[in-house]
């Protein structure tokens, strides 16, 4: 299949990115059915989509009738069965690489055998997912950013049993839904939280040494770099328990110290302190 005949894409996962992702495709006029674990929360999937597309309604950057026409598009539910007619499926579930492998073998049975079965992993190694399939060479990561209607990188992610026609289709598609494509090769953090984790869990041992409060760690970056957002609040963005479980991933990885956890991240998020999505971060959230 050619990224242009996608009609209809599944996701998995409908929280922060798998909402995002489906924002996306559905913007591009194409199908997205998505699948959560709970009614209740396909219902808070609904809400973010609708939340974010009325935002950009609100903001200029598309009509009321195209949001309505791009929620339209979109269906939801806990069924993952429903997937059985999709051209694609981006798998943005829970990152936690026993829950991914079970739902790889699961995408496998389901999905027709030459659909391409993507995940947007931030660091589980993709030929763990791959070699879960029947199919290991359409099995490929396509990394998105948070937030994903926003953010215009896609990183493909090509596992060593990845097919170049699989790459050349995830560069395609990702292309068709607006976004600039990197390649990267399957190594922990990729290309971008290869560089970004080392930099925030820095930011973390600062505040954790009295070095700067965390307003000026932030304002710091925020002018002095040019920035959108400084370190501490970017963490609150991304999510404690995501960066955490990264931080510990890359470490697994090169067991170099630049990629251990700080301590005070890894207690934040036994208190529950996740960030934006708990109200309480570093900084403190309606
Ligand atoms: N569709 C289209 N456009 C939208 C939109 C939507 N659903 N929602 C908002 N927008 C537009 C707004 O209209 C606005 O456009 P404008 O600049 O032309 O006015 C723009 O997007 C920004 O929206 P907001 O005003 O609501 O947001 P802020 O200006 O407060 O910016 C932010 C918020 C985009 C999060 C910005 O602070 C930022 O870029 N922060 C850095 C984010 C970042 O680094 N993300 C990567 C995290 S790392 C990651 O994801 C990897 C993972 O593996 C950990």
């Amino acid at each position: 299949m050619k990224p242009d005949e996608v009609e209809k894409v599944g996701v998995v996962g409908c929280g922060l990115m798998g909402s995002g992702i489906a924002e996306v495709v559905a913007r591009t006029g194409i199908g997205v059915a998505f699948v959560e674990v709970s009614d209740d929360a396909v219902a808070s999937g609904w809400k973010r989509i609708e939340a974010s597309t009325g935002k950009a309604v609100e903001r200029g950057k598309m009509s009321a009738e195209d949001q309505r026409a791009l929620i339209g598009r979109v269906s939801g539910g806990t069924d993952i069965r429903s997937l059985a007619d999709v051209d694609l499926v981006i798998e943005a579930a829970t990152e936690d690489q026993e829950t991914k492998i079970r739902l790889f073998q699961l995408l496998d049975e389901i999905a027709a055998p030459d659909v391409v079965l993507a995940t947007n992993t931030s660091s589980i190694p993709i030929a763990e997912l791959a070699v879960a399939t029947n199919r290991p060479d359409k099995v490929i990561g396509t990394h998105f950013f948070n937030p994903p209607p926003i953010m215009k990188l896609v990183e493909v992610v090509r596992g060593l049993p990845t097919s170049d026609e699989t790459v050349e289709f995830a560069r395609g598609f990702g292309e068709r839904i607006g976004k600039t494509v990197v390649l990267s090769k399957d190594r922990a953090g990729f290309i971008v939280n290869w560089l970004l984790m080392p930099y925030l869990n820095s930011a973390v041992r600062m505040l954790e040494e009295g070095f700067a409060t965390r307003e000026d760690i932030d304002q710091a970056v925020v002018l002095g770099l040019a920035h959108p957002m400084g370190p501490l609040q970017l963490l609150d963005l991304i999510g404690l328990d995501t960066a955490l479980y990264i931080s510990n991933v890359l470490f697994d990885e090169f067991k170099d110290p630049l990629y251990a956890p700080p301590t005070l991240v890894k207690r934040m998020v036994t208190a529950g302190y996740l960030g934006r999505k708990t109200g309480k971060g570093f900084y403190d959230y309606d």
